[in-house]
Protein backbone atom coordinates (compact mmCIF):
# COMPACT_ATOMS: atom_id res chain seq x y z
CA UNK A 1 0.00 0.00 0.00
CA UNK A 2 1.33 3.28 -0.65
CA UNK A 3 2.14 5.48 2.32
CA UNK A 4 0.34 8.67 2.57
CA UNK A 5 2.56 11.69 2.11
CA UNK A 6 3.34 13.85 5.15
CA UNK A 7 3.54 17.63 5.06
CA UNK A 8 4.83 19.61 8.33
CA UNK A 9 4.13 23.11 8.48
CA UNK A 10 7.26 24.50 10.82
CA UNK A 11 6.13 28.21 11.54
CA UNK A 12 9.26 28.59 13.56
CA UNK A 13 9.32 32.36 15.62
CA UNK A 14 6.03 33.75 13.40
CA UNK A 15 3.02 34.34 13.60
CA UNK A 16 0.85 35.80 16.65
CA UNK A 17 -1.92 34.89 18.17
CA UNK A 18 -4.44 36.73 16.18
CA UNK A 19 -2.14 35.00 12.73
CA UNK A 20 -2.06 31.62 14.26
CA UNK A 21 -5.97 31.62 15.12
CA UNK A 22 -7.33 32.67 11.98
CA UNK A 23 -5.01 31.17 9.54
CA UNK A 24 -6.55 27.70 11.25
CA UNK A 25 -9.78 29.02 10.87
CA UNK A 26 -9.53 29.91 7.13
CA UNK A 27 -7.49 27.47 5.36
CA UNK A 28 -10.31 25.02 7.29
CA UNK A 29 -12.73 26.98 5.90
CA UNK A 30 -11.31 27.31 2.11
CA UNK A 31 -10.16 23.20 1.70
CA UNK A 32 -13.96 22.57 3.04
CA UNK A 33 -15.79 25.32 1.03
CA UNK A 34 -14.16 25.14 -2.10
CA UNK A 35 -13.19 20.77 -1.59
CA UNK A 36 -9.95 21.19 -2.15
CA UNK A 37 -8.39 17.73 -2.63
CA UNK A 38 -5.92 16.77 0.30
CA UNK A 39 -4.30 13.38 0.06
CA UNK A 40 -2.03 13.92 2.58
CA UNK A 41 -1.29 13.87 6.57
CA UNK A 42 -1.57 17.89 7.65
CA UNK A 43 0.70 18.53 10.75
CA UNK A 44 1.52 22.22 11.95
CA UNK A 45 3.67 23.78 14.08
CA UNK A 46 3.00 27.00 15.40
CA UNK A 47 4.66 28.41 18.82
CA UNK A 48 4.03 27.10 22.07
CA UNK A 49 1.57 29.92 23.61
CA UNK A 50 -0.89 29.13 20.85
CA UNK A 51 -0.70 25.01 20.63
CA UNK A 52 -4.00 24.38 22.98
CA UNK A 53 -6.08 27.32 20.93
CA UNK A 54 -4.71 25.34 17.40
CA UNK A 55 -5.44 22.19 18.71
CA UNK A 56 -8.94 23.03 19.80
CA UNK A 57 -9.60 24.91 16.45
CA UNK A 58 -8.55 21.90 14.33
CA UNK A 59 -10.09 19.39 16.99
CA UNK A 60 -11.47 16.19 14.11
CA UNK A 61 -10.15 18.04 11.17
CA UNK A 62 -7.75 16.70 8.72
CA UNK A 63 -4.92 18.76 10.61
CA UNK A 64 -2.84 17.83 12.96
CA UNK A 65 -1.03 20.43 15.77
CA UNK A 66 2.81 19.82 16.64
CA UNK A 67 4.83 20.90 18.93
CA UNK A 68 8.34 22.25 17.89
CA UNK A 69 10.64 21.65 20.72
CA UNK A 70 9.78 20.17 23.91
CA UNK A 71 12.31 19.95 27.00
CA UNK A 72 14.42 16.67 27.29
CA UNK A 73 13.68 16.80 31.34
CA UNK A 74 10.86 15.44 32.56
CA UNK A 75 9.80 17.77 34.74
CA UNK A 76 11.62 19.95 37.71
CA UNK A 77 12.74 23.18 37.93
CA UNK A 78 13.69 24.12 34.48
CA UNK A 79 12.56 27.80 33.99
CA UNK A 80 11.22 28.46 31.12
CA UNK A 81 10.82 24.82 29.49
CA UNK A 82 7.93 22.81 28.73
CA UNK A 83 7.76 19.44 29.30
CA UNK A 84 6.59 16.24 27.10
CA UNK A 85 3.80 15.97 30.15
CA UNK A 86 2.61 19.35 29.30
CA UNK A 87 2.16 19.14 25.72
CA UNK A 88 0.71 15.73 25.93
CA UNK A 89 -2.23 17.09 28.53
CA UNK A 90 -3.46 20.01 25.78
CA UNK A 91 -3.54 16.80 23.40
CA UNK A 92 -0.26 17.59 21.46
CA UNK A 93 0.70 14.21 19.57
CA UNK A 94 3.88 15.25 18.08
CA UNK A 95 7.09 17.22 18.53
CA UNK A 96 10.23 18.58 16.27
CA UNK A 97 13.14 17.57 17.78
CA UNK A 98 16.98 17.88 16.20
CA UNK A 99 15.94 20.75 14.12
CA UNK A 100 19.50 22.92 12.79
CA UNK A 101 18.06 26.03 14.47
CA UNK A 102 18.64 24.33 18.02
CA UNK A 103 21.72 23.56 16.90
CA UNK A 104 23.01 26.73 15.88
CA UNK A 105 21.02 29.29 18.38
CA UNK A 106 20.92 27.02 21.25
CA UNK A 107 23.78 24.89 21.15
CA UNK A 108 21.86 21.61 21.15
CA UNK A 109 23.48 18.69 20.52
CA UNK A 110 22.56 15.09 19.88
CA UNK A 111 23.29 14.19 23.03
CA UNK A 112 20.09 16.43 23.86
CA UNK A 113 18.40 15.57 21.06
CA UNK A 114 18.25 11.74 22.23
CA UNK A 115 17.06 12.87 25.54
CA UNK A 116 14.34 14.73 24.18
CA UNK A 117 13.90 11.97 21.39
CA UNK A 118 13.48 9.54 24.52
CA UNK A 119 11.11 11.81 26.81
CA UNK A 120 8.67 12.44 24.17
CA UNK A 121 7.93 9.32 23.32
CA UNK A 122 7.63 7.74 26.26
CA UNK A 123 4.33 10.06 26.85
CA UNK A 124 3.41 8.50 23.51
CA UNK A 125 3.95 11.81 21.87
CA UNK A 126 5.50 11.34 17.76
CA UNK A 127 9.09 12.36 17.46
CA UNK A 128 10.05 14.37 13.98
CA UNK A 129 13.55 14.31 13.74
CA UNK A 130 15.98 16.62 11.98
CA UNK A 131 19.04 15.51 10.15
CA UNK A 132 20.91 17.18 7.79
CA UNK A 133 24.69 18.19 6.82
CA UNK A 134 26.46 21.81 6.05
CA UNK A 135 27.70 23.17 2.61
CA UNK A 136 31.06 22.20 3.92
CA UNK A 137 30.25 18.81 4.64
CA UNK A 138 28.87 18.44 1.20
CA UNK A 139 31.72 20.04 -0.60
CA UNK A 140 34.20 17.68 1.32
CA UNK A 141 32.21 14.49 0.51
CA UNK A 142 31.28 13.99 4.07
CA UNK A 143 27.42 14.22 3.97
CA UNK A 144 26.92 10.39 4.64
CA UNK A 145 29.04 9.86 7.23
CA UNK A 146 27.69 13.19 9.13
CA UNK A 147 24.19 11.99 8.46
CA UNK A 148 25.07 8.30 9.52
CA UNK A 149 26.78 9.49 13.08
CA UNK A 150 23.69 11.70 13.68
CA UNK A 151 21.22 8.98 13.47
CA UNK A 152 23.84 6.97 15.59
CA UNK A 153 24.18 9.13 18.64
CA UNK A 154 20.36 9.94 18.79
CA UNK A 155 17.72 7.68 17.12
CA UNK A 156 19.77 4.65 16.69
CA UNK A 157 19.85 4.24 20.22
CA UNK A 158 15.96 3.51 20.24
CA UNK A 159 14.12 0.16 20.34
CA UNK A 160 11.82 -0.64 17.43
CA UNK A 161 9.18 -0.30 19.40
CA UNK A 162 10.03 3.30 20.16
CA UNK A 163 10.92 3.77 16.26
CA UNK A 164 7.62 3.23 15.45
CA UNK A 165 6.80 6.46 17.01
CA UNK A 166 10.13 8.31 14.84
CA UNK A 167 9.68 9.88 11.71
CA UNK A 168 13.18 11.19 9.96
CA UNK A 169 13.23 14.99 8.34
CA UNK A 170 16.87 15.31 6.08
CA UNK A 171 17.01 18.59 6.24
CA UNK A 172 20.85 19.76 4.13
CA UNK A 173 21.33 22.87 5.98
CA UNK A 174 22.48 24.98 2.99
CA UNK A 175 18.64 24.06 1.73
CA UNK A 176 17.06 26.03 4.85
CA UNK A 177 15.90 29.29 4.09
CA UNK A 178 18.16 29.60 1.54
CA UNK A 179 15.60 29.50 -1.30
CA UNK A 180 18.59 26.60 -2.66
CA UNK A 181 17.01 23.24 -2.28
CA UNK A 182 18.66 19.99 -3.00
CA UNK A 183 18.32 18.63 -6.79
CA UNK A 184 15.74 15.28 -6.79
CA UNK A 185 18.92 13.47 -7.46
CA UNK A 186 20.68 14.16 -4.10
CA UNK A 187 17.08 14.39 -1.76
CA UNK A 188 16.31 10.82 -3.60
CA UNK A 189 20.14 9.29 -2.92
CA UNK A 190 20.11 10.70 0.84
CA UNK A 191 16.63 9.39 1.64
CA UNK A 192 17.95 5.73 -0.03
CA UNK A 193 21.27 5.95 2.33
CA UNK A 194 19.49 7.08 5.44
CA UNK A 195 16.47 3.74 4.81
CA UNK A 196 19.32 1.18 4.38
CA UNK A 197 21.04 2.40 7.49
CA UNK A 198 17.52 1.51 9.25
CA UNK A 199 17.60 -1.74 6.99
CA UNK A 200 21.10 -2.52 8.52
CA UNK A 201 19.89 -1.75 12.02
CA UNK A 202 16.52 -3.03 12.35
CA UNK A 203 15.44 -4.66 8.99
CA UNK A 204 12.85 -4.37 6.65
CA UNK A 205 9.81 -3.83 8.20
CA UNK A 206 11.64 -0.67 9.63
CA UNK A 207 13.16 0.72 6.86
CA UNK A 208 9.90 -0.24 4.62
CA UNK A 209 7.73 1.84 7.11
CA UNK A 210 9.62 4.36 8.33
CA UNK A 211 8.78 8.28 7.15
CA UNK A 212 11.64 9.69 5.85
CA UNK A 213 10.61 13.78 5.07
CA UNK A 214 12.71 16.40 2.94
CA UNK A 215 13.21 19.65 4.50
CA UNK A 216 15.09 22.94 2.86
CA UNK A 217 13.45 25.71 0.80
CA UNK A 218 10.39 23.64 -0.44
CA UNK A 219 7.65 25.91 -1.92
CA UNK A 220 4.60 25.35 -4.00
CA UNK A 221 6.50 24.93 -7.37
CA UNK A 222 8.85 22.32 -6.56
CA UNK A 223 7.13 20.07 -3.94
CA UNK A 224 5.85 18.01 -6.56
CA UNK A 225 8.69 17.12 -8.31
CA UNK A 226 10.36 16.49 -4.93
CA UNK A 227 7.35 14.25 -3.22
CA UNK A 228 7.21 12.41 -6.36
CA UNK A 229 10.69 10.68 -5.52
CA UNK A 230 10.67 7.16 -4.07
CA UNK A 231 12.23 7.41 -0.75
CA UNK A 232 10.36 10.49 -0.16
CA UNK A 233 7.41 10.06 2.24
CA UNK A 234 6.53 14.02 3.09
CA UNK A 235 8.20 17.50 3.14
CA UNK A 236 8.95 19.71 6.29
CA UNK A 237 8.51 23.16 5.33
CA UNK A 238 9.24 26.48 6.59
CA UNK A 239 8.89 29.51 5.25
CA UNK A 240 6.36 28.80 2.39
CA UNK A 241 4.14 27.65 4.98
CA UNK A 242 3.22 30.63 6.08
CA UNK A 243 1.03 32.46 3.61
CA UNK A 244 -2.48 30.80 2.90
CA UNK A 245 -1.89 31.15 -0.14
CA UNK A 246 0.92 28.83 -0.73
CA UNK A 247 0.49 26.34 1.69
CA UNK A 248 -2.92 25.36 0.01
CA UNK A 249 -0.86 25.18 -3.35
CA UNK A 250 1.24 22.81 -1.53
CA UNK A 251 -1.43 20.78 -0.02
CA UNK A 252 -3.37 20.91 -3.31
CA UNK A 253 0.07 20.10 -5.35
P1 LIG B 1 12.47 26.39 4.77
O1 LIG B 1 12.65 25.76 6.22
O2 LIG B 1 11.34 25.67 4.12
O3 LIG B 1 12.16 27.84 5.03
O4 LIG B 1 13.76 26.20 4.05
C1 LIG B 1 12.58 24.38 6.42
C2 LIG B 1 12.85 24.06 7.85
O5 LIG B 1 13.66 24.75 8.50
O6 LIG B 1 12.28 23.12 8.40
Amino acid sequence: MMKKKIIVANWKMNHDFYETTSFLRNILKIVFEKKIEHNKKIIIAPSYPFLHISNQIVQGTFINIASQNVCCMEHGAYTGEVSAIMLKSIGIRSVIVGHSERKKYFFEKESIFLKKIKVSIKHNIYVIFCVGETLDDRKKNKHFSVIKNQLYETVFNCTEKEISYLCIAYEPIWAIGTGKNATNEQIQIMHKFIRSLFFKKYGSYVANNIYILYGGSINHTNVKRILYEKDVDGGLIGNSSLKLDNFLKIINS
